[in-house]
């Protein structure tokens, strides 16, 4: 096990408007769960569900409010914690890479001192042979060497990903935190860059966090989904587990948005809004959507129940 998350919440605390008073939002809540050497576990669920916030607690860029994480046995988060903070190695090792290249890349840098610096300040190259490593860099990536001297704007979105890979990739780290990489991208580039990662996932042994909205995507990419809804986990399991056998309604309504050539089967369109993180469900959160509640699901929050390593937030799993 690299990365071990135990009942991790992550909360904002909502600024104080005139004549209101200060709040939470409630966006991450009681998530458990362990990352494996070398595996891709998918993060997916709808925009606002807390797969960002998640993927940046997990890269110590937020302190969670209660829980912890630990890092090959090693603790390194909790509330009081944050040795991701404080100790640069340790910080190397997990890489995180945005959606939007554009923000993460200093506009005003050259390629080379987005690339180089980092190496840098890490000691993995000196002043002699750092341009030599940038373009190295470069090249896994498959871009040219000659634009260490361009900067992010003279570049295309799929290049400024590539520059955003080789960044994480030329800091040696062993998981790499990967936020909508995709997705402000044309789907030809989104393949060649999921390609890409592959290419170096198996060239470098990393461990991947991936984290999209699109359950599509991660189809034939991941070893494990984890399917969030409101900032809780819902379902967890290994990928074809996930697409033949959901034990969650929420995860068959996301399959049923799936495309496929199965003309037959009828879309399950989800009704309503996601839930609001500014209040804790105390009741199943899913439960103003879902076509199979009870009673019981108004009543009482579902445990996540472990069915053979597939776990699931529902009391009827039977029935989904
Ligand atoms: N910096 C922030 N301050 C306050 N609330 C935030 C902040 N970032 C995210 N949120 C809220 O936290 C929840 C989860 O957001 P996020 O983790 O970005 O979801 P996702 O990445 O799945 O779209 C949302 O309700 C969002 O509005
Ligand atoms: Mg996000």
């Amino acid at each position: 096990m690299i990365i071990n998350i135990n009942k991790i919440s992550t909360y904002y605390k909502i600024k104080k408007q005139l004549f209101t008073k200060p709040s939470w939002n409630y966006a991450l809540r009681d998530i458990s769960l362990s990352i494996q050497e070398g595996e891709v576990l998918a993060i997916v669920g709808e925009s606002g569900c807390g797969k960002s916030t998640l993927g940046n607690t997990i890269a110590g860029l937020l302190s969670p409010y209660s829980g912890n994480i630990q890092f090959k046995n090693q603790t390194i988060l909790t509330p009081e914690i944050n040795h991701l903070k404080e100790n640069k190695e340790l910080r190397r090792k997990i890489q995180v890479i945005f959606q939007d290249p554009y923000s993460s890349l200093n506009p005003q840098h050259t390629i080379k001192r987005i690339i180089g610096s980092p190496m840098l300040i890490h000691k993995l190259a000196n002043y002699k042979d750092y341009k030599e490593k940038v373009q190295y860099y470069l090249s896994l990536v498959k871009l040219d060497k000659n634009l260490i001297y361009r900067k992010p704007s003279e570049l295309s979105g799929g290049q400024r990903q590539r520059v955003g890979i080789a960044k994480a990739i030329a800091l040696e780290p062993e998981i790499l935190i990967c936020d909508e990489i995709t997705s402000a991208l044309d789907v030809s580039v989104q393949a060649f860059i999921i390609d890409l990662l592959f290419e170096l996932k198996e060239k470098f042994k990393l461990t991947i966090l991936f984290i999209t909205h699109d359950l599509s995507l991660v189809r034939h990419i991941s070893t494990k989904i984890c399917v969030m809804y409101g900032g809780e986990l819902m379902e967890l399991g290994q990928t074809n587990e996930i697409f033949q056998n959901p034990k969650h309604p929420y995860t068959k309504a996301l399959l049923s948005a799936v495309p496929t050539l199965n003309r037959n089967k009828k879309p399950y369109i989800l009704k309503g809004e996601p839930p609001k993180t500014n209040e804790i469900y105390e009741y199943c959160i899913f439960y103003d959507r879902c076509p199979i509640r009870e009673n019981q699901c108004k009543l009482e929050k579902p445990d996540l129940y472990n069915i053979n390593n597939h776990f699931t937030k529902c009391f009827y799993y039977n029935k989904v």
